[in-house]
């Protein structure tokens, strides 16, 4: 979760880096207004995931956990013209803030909403693969069984992207801290252990606020 108000820090980079024009604004006023803001990504998790797109050519992307269209804007306007996002939430309401937000971005075109349980959507989505990019930003509890979809539907060299994986921090405690229920805790330990064990995997946590892992599918 994300403070409403950034850091010194945050404000220098952002402003620097990752500033946000007037379509990601309103998607921020509308997030603000409906209590939810601080669960989508920061302005700086936006670039760095403009950055992977860039670096890795990425034209096919998978999102779990589309909320009002925060991370799926900056994604969507670093595909190429032939590029796609196919993004999956389970909320109506989200769904159809994020159809708004697409739609006023100018980036709709490039995007397929997919509306219902993450799980199920994946395994509709599949044969559409190979894909070069997933990125997790849903329930934390369910980060290991993303992971596996990602194995068999990540094309080799593709990357898997994931947010929140330090769990505020308390990932790294040694016992359950009282805010997490024991499944965000547990499966999220399993998440970062299988990016580093498995070695279908290869890669790391960006020290961001929240945790940005970022890996290869080997
Ligand atoms: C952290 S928010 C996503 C933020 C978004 N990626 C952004 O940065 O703008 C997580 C979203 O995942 C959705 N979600 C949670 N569990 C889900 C599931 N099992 N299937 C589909 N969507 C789910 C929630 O409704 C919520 O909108």
């Amino acid at each position: 979760m994300r403070s409403a108000e950034p850091t010194i820090r945050q404000k220098y980079v952002d402003g620097l880096y990752a500033a946000e024009d007037e379509g990601l604004r309103a998607i921020r006023d509308r997030l603000v207004s409906a209590g939810r803001w601080g669960i989508n990504i920061g302005a700086n998790e936006g670039k760095i995931l403009q950055f992977l797109i860039s670096l890795s050519n990425a034209k096919k992307i998978v999102e779990i956990g589309t909320l009002f269209g925060y991370s799926g804007v900056w994604m969507a306007r670093s595909l190429p013209a032939d590029g796609h996002l196919w993004t999956i939430e389970r909320d109506h309401e989200a769904v159809r803030q994020a159809r708004k937000a697409f739609e006023d971005c100018g980036v709709v075109e490039k995007i397929t909403q997919v509306e219902g349980d993450a799980i199920d959507m994946l395994n509709e989505l599949s044969p559409l693969g190979p894909f070069d990019l997933v990125f997790i930003d849903a329930n934390k509890s369910a980060y290991p069984q993303y992971l596996e979809w990602a194995a068999k539907c990540v094309r080799p060299g593709g990357l898997i992207v994931a947010d929140n994986t330090l769990l505020g921090g308390h990932v790294a405690e040694s016992e359950k801290p009282e805010s997490l229920s024991r499944a965000q805790y547990t499966e999220m330990r399993r998440f970062n252990d299988l990016i580093a064990n498995d070695p279908r995997f290869f890669g790391t946590i960006l020290p961001t606020d929240e945790g940005l892992t970022v890996a290869i599918r080997r």
